[in-house]
């Protein structure tokens, strides 16, 4: 008898495969079609904190007809005084943040209402902003755990890595600090020193590390000449950059750690696990697979376990990480020698 399930952020899950936060994870009917189709867990759409400020920016601005109700108490604060304009701000802000957070709070409460798999909420974010507030409230919504998703591109020239890097801990410290529920955080690989920050990341308290987040990323029109936007979707052949950190780390944080990016079918689900992923987060290929994709993984993840004899996932899990394969270096290896590729 074949068994999928396992353990993640100290979650049960019945399988490894997680669909990862995107627009899929945004409406209750797909995460109905999701959990009937077998996934593990799902990962809801991040709030923003981009969205937050946007929808400030926007009620900020009056006469807006939407806004009736709001903008008539922000008229009268204002008028009262000149000095009350800075009630006036708070007040909109916190209506603008409390108006975007409610909304996703409630689809948090109807995702636990509607399915049986475990609910991720995710909290997009590079700032310490009102984290720890917002971090609360969705663990009293219902979510089984947190996973905050911080990406910064370190282009400033006047910061350091250190500085970059701080903004990580300082968020993971303060909602680890409110909450109980799990947390994790999805990271992308700017680091000056991956290892070295993903391990003292993991030891802040936090249940896990998603590896790695795929940026949006810039393209040129060379008939326009315009900058417009790469490829949205991951090919099949991007997951060997997240598997040799999978297999680096593994076994060597004190957290979980999810595989996401370039994972399109079981063979490349069973790499990752062997490499000594907890478990694998996909978006891409559900986009352009539909969820049928996720069947057919989970009965390809059975079949290749039936031959090899494997009867649950820790008799593989980790098997061919770093930690555990006769030669350690093949992870290590960046420069293309012709010995090892054989290519001139
Ligand atoms: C259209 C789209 C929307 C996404 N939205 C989010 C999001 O809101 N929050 C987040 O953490 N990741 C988001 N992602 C990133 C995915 O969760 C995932 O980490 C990334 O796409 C790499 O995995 P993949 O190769 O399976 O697509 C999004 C990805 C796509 C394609």
């Amino acid at each position: 008898m074949i068994d999928l399930s396992c353990k993640y952020l100290g979650l049960q899950l019945k399988n490894p495969i997680i669909v990862g936060s995107s627009g899929l994870t945004s409406s209750v009917a797909n995460l109905k079609t999701i959990a009937q189709k077998g996934a593990g867990a799902v990962v809801l759409k991040s709030i923003f904190e981009e969205q937050i400020k946007y929808e400030t920016d926007i009620m900020l601005k009056a006469g807006n007809p939407d806004m009736a109700s709001w903008n008539e108490t922000f008229q009268t604060i204002v008028n009262r005084k000149e000095s009350y304009f800075e009630e006036a701000y708070s007040y909109i802000t916190s209506y603008a943040k409390e108006h975007t957070l409610s909304k996703y709070l409630a689809f948090i409460t109807t995702a636990k209402e509607t399915v049986d798999i475990p609910v991720i909420a995710s909290i997009n974010c590079n700032t310490q902003y009102n984290w720890q507030y917002f971090a609360k409230r969705i663990q009293d919504a219902g979510a089984d755990a947190l996973e905050l998703n911080i990406y910064l591109l370190p282009s400033d020239f006047q910061k350091s890595g250190d500085e970059n890097e701080k903004v990580y801990f300082d968020i993971a410290k303060e909602v680890k600090k409110y909450i109980t529920i799990p947390v994790s955080i999805k990271v992308g690989f700017y680091f000056s020193s991956l290892a070295r920050t993903l391990l003292e990341l993991s030891e802040t308290g936090i249940e896990g590390l998603t590896l790695f987040n795929r940026p949006y990323n810039p393209d040129i029109d060379i008939e326009k000449l315009e900058v417009n936007t790469s490829n949205i979707f991951s090919a099949e052949t991007e997951y060997s950059h997240t598997l040799r950190w999978v297999a680096l780390l593994s076994g060597r944080l004190k957290c979980d750690i999810a595989a996401s990016t370039g994972i399109h079918n079981h063979e490349t689900v069973i790499k990752q696990l062997l490499a000594g992923a907890d478990a694998i987060h996909m978006a891409s290929a559900l986009y352009k697979q539909h969820f049928d994709v996720i069947p057919k993984i989970i009965t390809g993840i059975e079949s290749w376990m039936k031959l090899f004899r494997f009867n649950k996932i820790s008799d593989f899990k980790g098997l061919l990480s770093q930690k555990n394969v006769e030669n350690p270096a093949a992870y290590e290896r960046v420069q293309f020698i012709h010995l090892f590729s054989g290519i001139e």
